[in-house]
């Protein structure tokens, strides 16, 4: 039977102290990864608190930290759009880390949010699936508790059995999520999260079981959840 571990907080002083922790831990589980089983399946999200990360990672000083060629990229979630759109979370990605790295095609796994939202979690879900267990987790949490397009109250929450599926934001914008099943499956599920606007959000997620945000019911089932915080992000927490 697996033992559910207590989540691992680290506090950083500033979102540059921060992004320059999370790149040097994301290098140090992808070298593991890479050691053990010839690969490092690593899902990505969204949002501007990883854009930071994503473009350290890209810059020449972590060119040669990770055999980039033994990474595979994924997504825990998209915006139905374009590749090319502003608002994908790939674009975004690619942009400022994947376009700096001498990666192949099926290296990067990405939710195809131009086609149609059933028809595209259906294929994202098979991809996922084939592609074997997530070794990391990117998350963010935004300030309603939301991780991934997991969002309060939003069907996709209930899901047991898809791991991809369509669901939408509280302002009605049309996303592709993970769902628990899938993002459950995973090693090491790391949230990411800076600013004071997540202050009470984080209390409540490290502090708060009854609160009941999506946040908290990512809890890998052989895996552990780890958060890397700002001290403004931290700063509710006793
Ligand atoms: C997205 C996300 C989302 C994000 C949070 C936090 O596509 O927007 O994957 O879950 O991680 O909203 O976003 P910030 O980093 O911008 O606060």
């Amino acid at each position: 039977m697996a033992v559910e571990q207590e989540p691992q907080i680290s506090i950083w002083p500033d979102l540059a102290t921060l992004t320059e922790a999370a790149a040097l831990h994301v290098v140090e589980l992808g070298r593991r990864a890479i050691a053990e089983r010839g690969q490092f399946a690593w899902a990505l999200s969204g949002g501007s608190t990883p854009k930071p990360l994503y473009e350290l990672l890209g810059s020449a000083r972590f060119a040669q930290a990770l055999d980039w060629r033994s990474v595979l990229f994924l997504w825990s979630d998209e915006r139905c759009v374009p590749p090319d759109h502003t608002d994908s979370n790939y674009g975004m990605a690619h942009n400022a880390l994947l376009s700096h790295l001498p990666l192949s095609a099926a290296q990067v796994l990405r939710m195809r949010g131009e086609d149609e939202p059933n028809a595209a979690a259906e294929a994202y879900e098979l991809q996922l699936r084939a592609a074997g267990p997530l070794d990391l987790l990117l998350l963010g949490m935004g300030p309603d508790g939301h991780t991934a397009s997991l969002f309060p109250h939003s069907p996709a929450l209930t899901e047991t059995e898809r791991w991809v599926v369509p669901n939408r934001a509280p302002d009605g914008s049309a996303r592709l999520t993970l769902t628990f099943p899938a993002l459950n499956q995973g090693a090491i599920a790391l949230f990411l999260v800076a600013g004071a606007d997540k202050a009470a959000r984080v209390k409540q997620a490290l502090r708060e079981p009854s609160a009941d945000l999506p946040a908290q019911r990512v809890r890998p089932i052989h895996g552990q959840v780890e958060w890397m915080l700002d001290k403004q992000a931290a700063g509710e927490l006793a």
